[in-house]
């Protein structure tokens, strides 16, 4: 049976250049693409960018730019991105895109055709930031400006005509949905939060303006362009070429494994997004992840505070795999977190340089002395298979990440690399050599130790992990989750491949 795990990232406003938060969205999608991948499944990762709206023609019209060529120049620079945090996407999706265009009108053509669509007038705030529409209970008075009460950006008042999706007949299909689906929103805090939001009432949700173009035509009314977030939403269906739901892409991949977001667009994500799909006979995604912010100060890391940090900086300064390593372990995942150049610091010289870089050229220069770089025969005592025994329950790996557990993960990984240097440490291998057989196993389980961390690394810190796993002559394209519950990989007689400096200390 092949299996198949579909992922995305949120698609991001080009309106400005990426920051810190969307690398970090993208590398935790990054993160668990790679390990499905190593885990036998084929992996459909999107990421891209959402052009149009309110925020956009306004960005543009600041710099007398058009929005298309505005759009492309940053989107441009996002799609960059993606490669400079060696991201394993499969599509880059921008949704000023034909084939987007065709996927969004055909979407808003069923729901017209369910009856889920009507005309009408709307009258209340929005915020051009969050592109949103708020209720008036969720808006506040902040110096003499209306802000919206969980995002703080200015909203203004709009009366216009405008097309209604029936969301408040959605109300009780959400809440069974969200009771049969129990993980469906992850973290469980934030799943609360959704909940009481829908049983407090939906109202009819505004899907379409008329007092600016920068969109997607509504089907049959030229005046009006689509919502930005509808538009938004479908291109998770768009890249796999809806509305042809025969092809193989659609059949394989949809309904979506995981939505990586932001907590900021859970409600975008978590209310409309099932709604609109349950509207339209399709399936909705199997969960959502709404993850917490990074933050500047006490303040989350945004382009409209200017409190940005510029990834490139950091990748430039410590490298990318210090970066993604440091993201993934020292955030914890669901909460918000900071990036301390300190923490970031001892990270790299903990346990990239000591933990991780140490084992492997402590046991590669005592192979190379003692068993002329070649993998030794081996015969285990309990000591040895204890230790590799501790890396081959491969289901409960499996079960901490399909619960987005990462920081367990990491712990684990941690734990694995301080276990497996004491290992090298007690059993003094350097003592042994009138017991060549002993040092021998010695050594066959250090490496046997170090494939399997490697391994579980290969997600967190690829380009590392893939240098260290060519000792072995295993290529990155054959790098097997599924080998960590066997002790016996690496054959015997086989020429260990020379392994440079891996990560250098930082000097405090
Ligand atoms: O909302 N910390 O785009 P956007 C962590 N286009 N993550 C952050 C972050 C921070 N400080 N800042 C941004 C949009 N992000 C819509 C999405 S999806 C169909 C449409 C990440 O450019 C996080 O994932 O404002 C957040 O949800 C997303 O970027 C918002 O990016
Ligand atoms: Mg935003």
């Amino acid at each position: 049976m092949s299996k198949n795990y579909y992922i995305t990232t949120p698609i991001y406003y080009p309106s400005a250049k990426p920051h810190m938060g969307h690398a970090y969205s993208s590398i935790v999608a990054d993160f668990f693409a790679r390990f499905k991948k190593i885990d036998g499944f084929n992996v459909y990762f999107l990421t891209g960018t959402d052009e149009h709206g309110l925020k956009i023609q306004r960005s543009a019209e600041k710099l007398n730019k058009d929005p298309k060529s505005f759009c492309d120049e940053i989107s441009n620079i996002f799609e960059g991105l993606t490669k400079t945090l060696n991201l394993s996407n499969t599509d880059f999706i921008r949704t000023t895109e034909d084939r987007h265009k065709l996927s969004v009108q055909n979407l808003w053509n069923i729901l017209e055709k369910n009856k889920q669509i009507y005309l009408s007038k709307y009258s209340g705030w929005y915020s051009v930031s969050d592109e949103a529409f708020y209720n008036e209970d969720e808006v506040i008075d902040k110096d003499n400006f209306k802000v919206s009460k969980t995002s703080g950006s200015a909203v203004e008042w709009v009366e216009e005509e405008s097309y209604f999706f029936k969301l408040s007949e959605w109300e009780k299909p959400l809440l069974e949905f969200y009771e049969k689906n129990k993980d469906f929103i992850l973290p469980e805090s934030r799943k609360n939060e959704v909940i009481s939001f829908v049983k407090n009432g939906l109202k009819d949700l505004s899907v379409s303006r008329k007092t600016f173009s920068w969109g997607i035509k509504v089907p049959q009314d030229e005046n009006h362009v689509v919502y930005v977030w509808l538009d938004a939403l479908t291109n998770y269906l768009s890249s796999l070429n809806y509305p042809d739901q025969n092809n193989e892409l659609y059949k394989k991949f949809w309904p979506a494994d995981l939505h990586i977001i932001g907590k900021d667009i859970l409600r975008f994500h978590a209310i409309y997004w099932p709604a609109f799909l349950l509207a339209a006979n399709l399936k909705p995604p199997k969960r959502v992840y709404g993850h917490g912010w990074i933050l500047s100060g006490d303040q989350k890391m945004s382009k409209s505070k200017g409190n940005i940090l510029d990834p490139l900086e950091i990748i430039n300064v410590y490298g990318l795999d210090p970066l993604r390593y440091y993201l993934l372990k020292e955030v914890s995942f669901g909460n918000d977190g900071n990036i301390s150049e300190e923490k970031l610091e001892s990270c790299i010289n903990s346990d990239l340089a000591n933990n991780f870089g140490n084992l492997c050229q402590r046991v590669l220069s005592f192979a190379e002395k003692n068993c002329s770089s070649i993998v030794p025969e081996s015969d285990f005592n309990d000591e040895d298979l204890f230790i590799m025994n501790s890396m081959t329950d491969i289901d409960k790996i499996r079960t901490i990440i399909d619960n987005q557990d990462i920081n367990q993960y990491m712990n684990f990984i941690v734990d694995r690399l301080f276990a497996s240097n004491k290992y090298f440490n007690d059993q003094e291998p350097w003592k042994k050599k009138d017991n060549k057989l002993r040092l021998n196993t010695i050594v066959y389980t250090s490496l046997e130790l170090i494939r399997k961390i490697t391994i579980l690394l290969y997600p967190v810190i690829p380009q590392t992990s893939a240098k260290v796993l060519r000792i072995f002559d295993i290529d990155e394209d054959s790098i097997n989750f599924s080998t960590l519950d066997n002790n016996n990989i690496l054959r015997k007689g086989l020429k260990l491949n020379k392994l440079n400096i891996l990560f250098k200390k930082i000097d405090k």
